[in-house]
């Protein structure tokens, strides 16, 4: 079997069209999506990604506004900026982009982000919304796959998910949502005996370990899903996923590559819960 490709470049492109749409309607009635997005320190990759973020917004029309703090500034005076942008009404979404300088506590940081604009999906009030299978703001990473599924009418009921990678971003709330869609679902990590084994028992198998090419085609059971959310810069600068693409391709019934899978969807299902939250739904 030849695996087909899921596109995530395409359907996010697609998305974002219709949520021109969505924003153009709520502008209509007077609402005006804002995103406001808090950068600490300047590693590359983070300043990348805000980037990203910012271009998306303004694709489809919402407004963002960026706040640069430099890495050293104090735990207590990025809690203030949050709070001010938590008691700003024009503001509907805040994202502090992730990981923060060490002296800074993160979870002390995201539990200081109001949940209703929590557009991440972090917020331990939203998590917990999230285990309970209530509405809320999803993490952006599962979202997005979740979303790729759908359009493709991928089953999910009964069949069995393996996740590798425990993260509280990907990992976790990616396990919840199919077992909220009826799973059967194995959690897989770096002390996981036997990874192989368990990993080509999946129909859906999810890679977020971090690690170029750690999940081959001897990983992948005959006809699974199999989803890459790794993005690992190779020694001649160009990205690749955490699956070995071409082995894992001759067996997968679908697949994601790197680039154009996996990672456009995540800005994009950002833009969906800034829009979300803009018109209140989680209130
Ligand atoms: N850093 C890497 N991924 C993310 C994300 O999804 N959100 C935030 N806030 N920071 C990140």
């Amino acid at each position: 079997m030849t695996a087909e490709i899921l596109n995530g470049k395409e359907l996010s492109d697609q998305l974002k069209e219709e949520m021109k749409q969505e924003v153009e309607a709520l502008k209509q009635e007077s609402i005006h999506p804002h995103l406001t997005v808090i950068l600490v320190g300047d590693n590359p990759a983070s300043k990348s990604y805000v980037k990203g973020k910012e271009k998306a917004c303004e694709v489809t029309g919402i407004s963002s506004s960026l706040i640069e703090l430099p890495g050293s500034v104090s735990e207590q005076e990025l809690l203030q900026v949050i709070e001010k942008q938590n008691n700003d009404k024009e503001v509907h979404g805040i994202l502090v982009q992730l990981p923060l300088p060490d002296h800074i506590d993160e979870q002390k940081v995201i539990h200081a982000i109001s949940p209703l604009k929590d557009v991440d999906g972090f917020h331990p009030i939203n998590i917990g919304k999230l285990v309970n299978g209530e509405e809320t703001f999803l993490p952006c990473t599962p979202f997005g796959i979740l979303t790729m599924l759908e359009s493709k009418n991928i089953e999910i009921e009964g069949r069995r998910a393996v996740i590798i990678g425990r993260s509280n971003i990907v990992g976790k709330p990616m396990g919840l949502l199919l077992l909220e869609r009826n799973a059967t679902v194995t959690y897989c990590h770096s002390r996981t005996k036997n990874l192989r084994e368990i990993a080509s028992e999946a129909d859906i198998l999810v890679v977020a370990m971090g690690r170029e090419h750690a999940v081959d085609g001897s990983y992948v059971k005959e006809g699974a899903v199999v989803i890459d959310v790794g993005i690992n810069r190779m020694d001649n600068g160009k990205l690749t996923g955490d699956v070995e693409f071409e082995s894992a391709k001759e067996k997968a019934s679908y697949i994601t590559p790197v680039p154009r899978g996996v990672g456009p969807m995540t800005i994009t299902m950002l833009l969906k819960n800034t829009i979300k939250a803009a018109k209140g739904l989680s209130e």
